[in-house]
């Protein structure tokens, strides 16, 4: 029996975990979601193209290999349509390779409605969600009360839906959200229902599965697994930045319940970070750059949301963060993605602890949103030369492999692979 291989970001998300998966696919059989929904945008180039995806695995561009959406994951069905209409504009018949739990939930028109309303009743402590449902559907699935892939073909489909639908309208009610000036891509809600009713025939087109049977047969057949994570640690409902989280389990943890494995089941675990750190959304950010610096991070690194176009918040590494990404997770082997957008700058910094209350702390403090956090600072001579070319991590130019090296320290894992261009090829492996 093989384990399945876990792959996560380990800071606030667009750690460049769809380029790494992609590269990493052609050493697995099955790639594998186990959280999240539409609100991830994994970007994936090659051949000079750029692909986006959403609720898709990444594996989808290797047709010999399975890629499965797990119970875990929230389908959008009229998103997921779009989704698999691009991919057939490239050629790609998803039909084939990509198989669905039945147990995945759904997000209806109504969760999004209910998303916009939430945000909107949170006033100034606004989450800056992806206005996707997210939030909206997972708490209708801890509460009981969520749709499931497998319940669309139930002949009650459409009572359950006008009831959970009517329940939402009530809520927004309540909140005092205008329903009638409601717009998803400028359709009314009940435009959009229609659309999204009509998706479900493209959902029903694909292989509805126990993906948990699935799954543990895979691993009996000794086919190799990889479970595709996405947002990241810090976005996680128990261990990020609560409340500016997202609400499912990002991490390692979440692979167990997402796709229905023993903990035991679990092999490597791949954590992805970049060599400084964004965010986008609200919530706390300690090593944030407000300056010149900050906004040529942006810039050179093409901070820009890849679901909502939203500039990202940029900002220096942030080890104590790190630190505790690869405790929670059983990080094994650490990527490090765009150090090139470093390349001209005259030095780069890293946080090593933080200044909370006057005390030093290397931990995560439970007051990280409600206390001032003073990094502390660590810097580094720049290498001021271009990463083009570079196959092998020993000629990666020296000030970079100093820095690296201190990650690496400071993380306590080995970094196992650096990424040095968007492209699928400059991945160099140690
Ligand atoms: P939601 O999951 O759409 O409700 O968003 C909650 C928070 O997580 C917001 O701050 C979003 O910006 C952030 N978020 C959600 N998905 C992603 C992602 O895939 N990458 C980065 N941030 C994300």
């Amino acid at each position: 029996m093989t384990k399945i291989d876990v792959l996560l970001g380990l800071q606030w998300g667009d750690e460049g975990k769809g380029k790494i998966v992609d590269v990493l696919t052609p050493g697995y059989d099955v790639i594998a979601r186990f959280q999240g929904g539409p609100n991830a945008g994994h970007t994936i180039e090659f051949g000079g193209n750029k692909h986006v995806l959403h609720i898709i695995p990444s594996g989808i561009f290797h047709q010999e290999k399975i890629n499965l959406i797990g119970n875990g994951v929230l389908i959008e069905p009229r998103i997921f349509k779009q989704e698999i209409e691009e991919l057939e504009k490239k050629g790609i018949d998803a039909t084939r390779n990509l198989y669905i739990s039945k147990k995945a939930h759904l997000i209806l028109p109504s969760h999004r409605m209910m998303d916009a309303a939430n945000e909107q009743a949170k006033g100034n402590m606004k989450i800056g969600s992806t206005l996707k449902g997210i939030g909206p559907a997972y708490t209708d699935k801890i509460a009981r009360c969520g749709l499931r892939v497998g319940d669309t073909l139930a002949e009650d489909f459409r009572e359950r839906y006008i009831m959970l639908k009517e329940q939402h309208l009530r809520m927004a009610q309540t909140l005092g959200f205008d329903v009638t000036t409601f717009r998803i891509d400028g359709l009314t809600l009940d435009q959009y229902e229609a659309q999204w009713m009509e998706s479900l025939k493209t959902l029903q087109r694909f292989r509805f599965v126990n993906s948990e049977y699935f799954i543990n047969q895979c691993l009996r057949d000794d086919k190799k697994v990889l479970a595709e994570g996405a947002q990241a640690m810090m976005l996680d409902i128990d261990f990020g930045t609560y409340p500016f989280v997202t609400s499912s389990n990002t991490i390692t943890a979440g692979v167990c319940t997402g796709l229905g494995v023993a903990p035991t089941a679990i092999g490597r675990v791949m954590g992805i970070t970049k060599a400084y750190c964004t965010r986008v959304g609200a919530g706390p950010f300690p090593t944030e750059l407000f300056d010149e610096t900050g906004r040529r991070l942006c810039e050179l690194g093409h901070e820009y949301g890849a679901t909502t176009g939203r500039p990202r918040r940029c900002g220096w590494i942030d080890m104590p963060a790190l630190r505790y990404a690869c405790m929670i997770n059983g990080v094994t082997d650490l990527f490090v993605t765009k150090p090139d957008v470093m390349n001209d700058f005259d030095q780069v910094c890293m946080c090593t602890a933080y200044e909370v209350g006057g005390q030093r702390t290397d931990e995560i403090p439970f007051e990280y949103n409600t206390m001032p956090i003073s990094p502390v600072w660590q810097s580094f001579d720049g290498w001021h030369q271009s990463l083009e070319g570079i196959s092998a991590y020993d000629d990666l130019p020296a000030n970079l492999r100093t820095y690296l090296a201190a990650v690496e320290r400071q993380a306590g894992v080995r970094i196992a692979a650096v990424s040095i261009s968007p492209d699928r090829k400059d991945v160099i492996f140690r």
